[in-house]
């Protein structure tokens, strides 16, 4: 196998998901349901919503999202997440994030309901996945994971993650290290870089930063998963590109996920898959 289709993954696990939230349908006569608040018209944050919403709908998750002016303040948006926290049809809430400058994204995320963090980011969701106890895994963080435990044990292996956001990089760390893989977490002070990728196994760029990731980085048996969405311009046109050069390294490593079709429906399986454990959490308390 050469490229990790993670495409076709996330449509695997989907249907197996469907036929589960079915049967909760059946038993509980409810959907799992997920709210979704969207501040501004951020077009990437746009995007990607519409998409969440699209899969949930297939999935038969049923999905609200709200839409708040770029102007709103945090306070407005704190009463929205309250109101949300305290509304027993809603399972999962996920605040979309980046949230502009004016709002303190961290005390947002912490005034979630940590039984209905979709995303696992608030505080006690984090602390309990660093404890190797988690309830609720951040979702590119276990989108990644399930598309390496399809190809290759973990156990042992050495993994250089590159970024250290909250979002991928550091969750993405605890997962890996719960599993037993040994991580090296490479962030934009570290030296060495390109020896750190040559010993390891199984590469994950999550930085940020378009074709970042080198083919003389790798070698023959390296596994790489690319996070990365930087939309460039490249001979005049537009494309999206991840956080690795993914055609000269192509060919020198022995599986990589292509950009777009990669990570990014994992992703929003995991979230989709988040928010029917939470619900079922919460039928089952
Ligand atoms: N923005 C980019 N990725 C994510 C994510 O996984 N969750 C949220 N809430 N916002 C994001």
């Amino acid at each position: 196998m050469k490229i990790i289709d993670g495409k076709l993954l996330a449509e695997e696990l989907n249907k197996d998901l469907a036929r589960k939230n079915l049967l909760f349908k059946q038993k509980f006569h409810k959907k799992p349901y997920l709210a979704v608040v969207l501040v501004g018209d951020n077009a990437a944050s746009s995007i990607y919503v519409k998409n969440k919403e699209k899969q949930a709908n297939i999935v038969g998750i049923e999905s609200e999202v709200i839409n708040l002016n770029k102007n709103v303040s945090e306070k407005e948006l704190l009463d929205v997440i309250e109101s949300l926290n305290k509304n027993n049809k809603v399972d999962g809430i996920l605040v979309q994030l980046p949230l502009p400058n004016h709002i303190d994204s961290k005390n947002v995320i912490d005034n979630i309901n940590p039984d209905k963090d979709v995303d696992g980011f608030n505080a006690r969701n984090v602390g309990l996945l660093a404890m190797g106890i988690p309830k609720v895994i951040p979702c590119t963080p276990l989108g990644c994971y399930k598309m390496l435990e399809n190809i290759t044990n973990l156990e042992g292996k050495k993994i250089a993650v590159l970024g250290r956001s909250n979002i991928v990089g550091k969750p993405l760390a605890y997962l890996l290290t719960n599993k037993n893989a040994t991580v090296t977490l490479i962030h934009s002070k570290s030296k060495g870089i390109k020896e750190i990728c040559m010993n390891s196994d199984i590469i994950v760029a999550a930085i940020g930063k378009p074709k970042f990731v080198k083919h003389t980085w790798v070698h023959k048996k390296s596994i790489v998963i690319d996070v990365g969405i930087n939309v460039i311009s490249e001979r005049g046109r537009r494309k999206i590109v991840g956080d690795v050069d993914f055609e000269k390294t192509f060919s020198k490593v022995r599986a990589i996920s292509p950009v777009p079709g990669g990570v990014g429906p994992m992703t929003i399986h995991c979230l989709l898959l988040n928010t029917y454990n939470l619900a079922y959490l919460k039928v089952n308390l």
